[in-house]
């Protein structure tokens, strides 16, 4: 019987312990202020951007909303960013991505101070991460490993492999994996003989942004899949990175595409900004 990991209960589980956990910081006196920039109107960013404001709602946390015209300027962008460095009621700052085409993603994602940079995409957090030191650690890797953990599965000793080098995934999940004393294997678009590889994993996390990408093909038996996607297909349903009908057979356990690795990345986002770099 395959396990269908429940990440919209997880998720939940996680944001009420943060609530029990912000309820005492403020009886303490310690508040906590997030601050999201949103530059354009980009639907997806929107929907995004407002779960992340209701999630401070609900967990108690002050949050600033900054929304910026698609025109405004790298700079304009960039001075709200140095404003917001240096209040000191700001714990957090946040910059939905994608930006507009005329602004350096990286620059402005340079400009965040480290220690208010609670995406974990500053590369200094991305370096402490890599070599092992405290920082914030990128929500959606770090969502998907709370998901295995509350999931009873143990990641020590297993066959890891990740499908997907980006920044904000592939790479931290990878780096992840390995502190929880995974043996890692990264793969990509240029790596060869690609299923035969997968098959080799007991744990096997999908962050390809193809729609179905791995069917039954690329999974061992008992594999545990992790899928990162999220696609409309043609009839407008919401589908992974995983071809689950094929996969969920085989596999000992999946996460489903909705309700699977998406609200992690939200609840882990919380994560960070309720218990900071302590
Ligand atoms: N765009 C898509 N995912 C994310 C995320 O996790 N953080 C930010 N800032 N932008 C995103």
């Amino acid at each position: 019987m395959c396990q269908i990991i429940d990440g919209k209960r997880i998720s939940q589980e996680i944001k009420d312990e943060l609530k029990e956990q912000m309820g005492k910081r403020r009886e303490r006196g310690e508040g906590r202020c997030l601050a999201v920039i949103q530059v354009g109107k980009d639907p997806a960013s929107t929907v995004y951007v407002n779960n992340k404001k209701k999630a401070c709602e609900y967990i108690g946390i002050k949050s600033l909303s900054y929304e910026l015209p698609e025109e405004a300027t790298e700079q304009e962008l960039l001075s709200i960013v140095e404003e917001l460095n240096g209040r000191d009621d700001v714990d957090g700052i946040l910059v939905q991505l994608p930006l507009p085409e005329h602004m350096n993603e990286d620059k402005v994602l340079l400009a965040i101070a480290p220690e208010k940079d609670v995406d974990g995409f500053h590369p200094i957090n991305v370096g402490n991460l890599s070599i092992g030191r405290p920082g914030y650690v990128s929500c959606t890797p770090a969502g998907i490993i709370q998901l295995l953990k509350r999931s009873g599965i143990e990641i020590e000793g297993k066959e890891c492999v990740v499908l997907g080098r980006s920044n904000i995934v592939g790479k931290p999940m990878a780096m992840l994996l390995l502190r929880e004393n995974g043996t890692v294997t990264v793969c990509h678009s240029r790596t060869r003989n690609l299923k035969e590889i997968t098959r080799r994993a007991d744990i096997l996390v999908v962050a390809v942004g193809k729609p179905r990408f791995v069917d039954a093909e690329y999974v061992k038996k008992g594999a545990i899949v992790v899928d990162v996607g999220i696609h409309r297909n043609e009839e407008g349903k919401l589908c992974g990175d995983v071809d689950f009908d094929s996969v969920a057979p085989l596999a000992s356990a999946i996460t489903p595409v909705p309700g699977g690795v998406g609200p992690m990345t939200i609840a882990m986002l919380m994560w960070n900004c309720v218990n900071g770099l302590d």
